[in-house]
């Protein structure tokens, strides 16, 4: 049975945009992780991290992970599931893992107008904490079956480049 396309990478890196334009190229089912979540407790993310804390969210996150089905979707994940290890093996149950990979520059210059929704970068110093995520973070987003370099500015180009290779026929 076909499997899902499974998107991470660091806030500002286009997963929701890129997944949405993706499934739409490849007629998939899109599913946003951090959407579901926001649906399930009825707020959105900044509130759910106020109110319940970052474990909580965390906790969340791998439910809703682990109540997704096996099937030929496209799913945007949140920047941070992979700090979980059993967030990859649901991962890996659910289908293929791609890295959309962006550099910092392009991350701090989108974030510089989205970052009042992401409750980690609420400081003056959210480019350092954003730098140090990234740090922390890049050998858990290496692991991916796939990496993919984003961040040319031309997400069509790149959705698909993604689309190609995806759909390519697996040469024996
Ligand atoms: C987070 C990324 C966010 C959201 C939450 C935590 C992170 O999703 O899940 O704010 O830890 O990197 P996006 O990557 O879609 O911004």
């Amino acid at each position: 049975m076909d499997k899902a396309w499974v998107l991470i990478g660091m806030m500002g890196a286009g997963k929701s945009s890129v997944g949405r334009l993706l499934a739409d190229a490849t007629d998939r089912p899109f599913i946003d992780t951090d959407l579901l979540l926001q649906q399930r407790l009825g707020r959105p993310i900044p509130q759910i991290f106020q109110v319940y804390g970052e474990e909580a969210f965390r906790d969340h996150e791998t439910n809703i992970l682990r109540s997704l089905e096996i099937g030929p979707s496209v799913i945007s994940t949140g920047g941070g599931i992979v700090i979980r290890p059993e967030n990859w093996d649901e991962m890996r149950r659910l289908g293929t893992t791609i890295y959309l990979r962006a550099p910092i520059e392009v991350l701090f210059e989108r974030l510089e107008t989205s970052k009042k929704k992401r409750p980690l970068l609420q400081s003056d110093d959210w480019k350092e904490r954003l730098a140090t995520l990234l740090e922390v973070r890049s050998p858990l987003y290496e692991q991916a079956d796939l990496i993919i370099d984003v961040g040319d500015g031309d997400i069509d180009a790149g959705v698909a480049r993604l689309a190609d290779l995806l759909l390519r026929p697996v040469e024996s």
